[in-house]
């Protein structure tokens, strides 16, 4: 082994060992939090159902979509294993009845908990995927519609939720995120106290932005 040798392998272990504690760094592991904030665009499948109302029977009920600013808080109890919560501001959705014979709206706000599986965590991938089931709760609030002296009112609604997601991770803390869950959100409708059907909101939600993992 000649003199320069000795220094060039050292440099290079160094550069490797260096290399390796980076991609290191940048693994989900046990006990971090990873939080995520982006816009959330809430898109209601697109039959909602029909209600009886107003002395007709079968009126066709559509649900508009809306978009607002989501966020999530996940906490690893496991390398590859999480918990997470969904919130966000309230969504608007517009409501047509009958074609819009009838209109209204509804605000609600969707919370969701999910178990969540990270195939990649503990290993030093750059693209963390994931994927979830959980439970949402949905309580609806602010509901409207057009008929004078009509109220609305939308029961909240406990659900299955599913969901996938990725993060790609820029550096130890942030990342870019995208994710998408299917949410089961059945609500039992009444007018003026009268039970007139369930809604199925069945929405798909799509959220795009940046994660953040301490
Ligand atoms: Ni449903």
């Amino acid at each position: 082994m000649r003199k320069s040798s000795l220094p060039t392998l050292f440099g290079a272990g160094l550069a490797a060992t260096a290399l390796l504690a980076s991609s290191q760094a940048l693994a989900y592991n046990q006990g971090d939090f990873i939080t995520r904030v982006g816009v959330a665009h809430v898109d209601p499948k697109s039959d909602n159902g029909s209600i009886d109302a107003l002395g007709l029977t079968g009126l066709e009920v559509k649900v508009d979509s809306d978009t607002n600013l989501g966020f999530t808080l996940a906490y690893l109890f496991h390398d590859k294993l999480g918990v997470e919560l969904l919130a966000a501001l309230p969504f608007k959705h517009d409501i047509s009845i009958a074609d819009g014979a009838v209109t209204g709206s509804t605000k609600h706000l969707p919370p969701t908990l999910s178990l969540q599986y990270y195939p990649l965590g503990g290993s030093g991938a750059q693209v963390q995927p994931y994927a979830g089931v959980g439970l949402n709760y949905t309580h609806f609030f602010s509901e409207e519609v057009n008929v004078p002296g009509a109220e609305l009112d939308l029961d909240s609604s406990w659900g299955l939720a599913g969901q996938l997601g990725v993060d790609v991770r820029m550096n130890d803390n942030w990342g870019i995120n995208a994710a998408a869950w299917y949410v089961d959100i059945d609500t039992d409708a009444s007018l003026n106290g009268e039970e007139i059907g369930t809604v199925n909101v069945d929405p798909w939600v799509f959220m795009a932005g940046i994660s953040y993992r301490f």
